[in-house]
């Protein structure tokens, strides 16, 4: 049996909600492009039903979404205590949702109730973090703008909500990543939707998938505050064998289509907030590594300078990955719930056979063994 390390390139099931065939990205068969400024909530509606809504059930599906952005103060009062521990933010997004799941109804909570509150939840964890007070969702704002208000403090122009719609709905959806694998085998036993993200989140949390974004900054930062020269840090990194926090991609190797439109928000936003010594930075990086090692950025590398540019602290990057995702990975849950099958895999044993106990106990106790050190 010869399977591929980490299953790479093997089709575990289908679905329906989106895919990177030719590195080509769709959701539910529209073109990521031409969905880049389509509503978020629209896109949260095609990703869970499989359609564009009509026009009125897209208004009351916003409204229904923007009226879950809110917490019961139960919940409040416990992320109050949990959120100001000194831990990385997605250790306590990791516990906020596990809470969520028992401060709130998990029989009654659907999709659109648990997307309100784990927007807000990521919101109010920035907040509290910060020291400042929580704020309310205002009923007639999108849900992009309401939640950048939630978490910023700051009343967003139609230009900024606008930016951060096409953020979140170029990273609402990505196929069979890592947490929404996570997230449908977790969905396949019955288990409950706050467990589901529970398990996402823990997933997503890993240096190798969400935690990117948050070193791509880390990177910029470095560079600047010790005065480095871009090409002789990247030569350096590459000469010993670092990969480039940002780049390449095992889908998209002749770039990934949702950078190609982050990099235009990521220019604009750091022209308005002076930030543009960062841009410039980055695109110096970029031609680098496009010349030099033929790798294109990817989506987190200019989703780390918007992030900065909105007043983020890069710990928090990988939360906001993380809530603009909570609309793929329930739409894998539904999905996975409709298919109603235990995802419950094989492996293929290659450890010792014929093992006799009472021999080998007896062998064990009798010769000086290596011991192996706990603790
Ligand atoms: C995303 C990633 C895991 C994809 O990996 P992959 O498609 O499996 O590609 P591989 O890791 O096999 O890399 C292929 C080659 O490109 C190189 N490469 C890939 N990404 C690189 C990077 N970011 N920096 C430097 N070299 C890189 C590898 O070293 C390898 O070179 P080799 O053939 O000489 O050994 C990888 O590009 C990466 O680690 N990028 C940095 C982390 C990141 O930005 N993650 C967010 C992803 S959205």
């Amino acid at each position: 049996m010869t399977l591929p390390k980490g299953l790479a390139g093997v089709v575990v099931d289908q679905t329906k909600i989106s895919s990177t065939k030719n590195a080509i990205l769709t959701y539910a068969g529209y073109r990521i492009e031409d969905l880049a400024s389509a509503p978020f909530e629209e896109v949260v509606y095609l990703l869970w039903y499989g359609r564009l809504p009509a026009a009125e059930d897209l208004h009351t599906f916003t409204r229904t979404l923007v009226g879950h952005m809110t917490l019961p103060d139960e919940t409040l009062r416990l992320m109050n205590e949990i959120a100001k521990e000194p831990q990385h933010p997605m250790s306590i997004l990791r516990t906020t949702v596990s809470l969520l799941g028992t401060t709130n109804n998990v029989k009654r909570d659907d999709p659109p109730t648990i997307l309100g509150k784990m927007l807000t939840a990521i919101a109010a964890i920035i907040r509290i973090r910060d020291g400042k007070p929580l704020l309310r969702a205002q009923p007639d704002w999108s849900v992009a703008k309401n939640f950048l208000y939630l978490f910023s403090g700051n009343t967003p122009t139609d230009d900024q909500a606008a930016m951060f719609n096409t953020v979140m709905v170029l990273h609402a959806e990505h196929e069979f990543n890592a947490s929404t694998f996570t997230a449908r085998v977790v969905a396949s036993t019955q288990s409950d939707y706050y467990s589901c993200l529970t398990a996402a989140v823990c997933a997503l949390k890993g240096p190798l998938h969400g935690g990117a974004n948050e070193r791509v900054f880390n990177m910029l930062e470095t560079i600047r505050a010790q005065e480095l020269a871009p090409a002789e840090y990247l030569k350096q990194e590459l000469a010993a064998g670092h990969k480039v926090m940002g780049f390449g991609h095992r889908i998209y190797k002749n770039g990934d289509p949702r950078a190609k439109i982050l990099r235009g928000i990521a220019e604009k936003l750091a022209d308005q907030t002076g930030n543009q010594d960062y841009y410039d930075l980055q695109a110096t990086l970029a031609d680098f590594m496009l010349k030099n090692k033929h790798l294109h950025p990817n989506v987190d590398y200019y989703t780390a300078l918007i992030y900065h540019c909105l007043g983020l602290d890069k710990a928090t990057f990988t939360m906001l990955f993380a809530a603009c995702r909570t609309a793929g990975w329930l739409a894998h849950i539904l999905e996975q719930q409709r298919e109603g099958c235990l995802i419950r895999p094989s492996s293929e044993y290659v450890g010792p056979t014929n093992q006799h106990y009472l021999e080998n106990r007896r062998h064990q106790n009798d010769t000086q063994q290596d011991h192996i050190q706990f603790g």
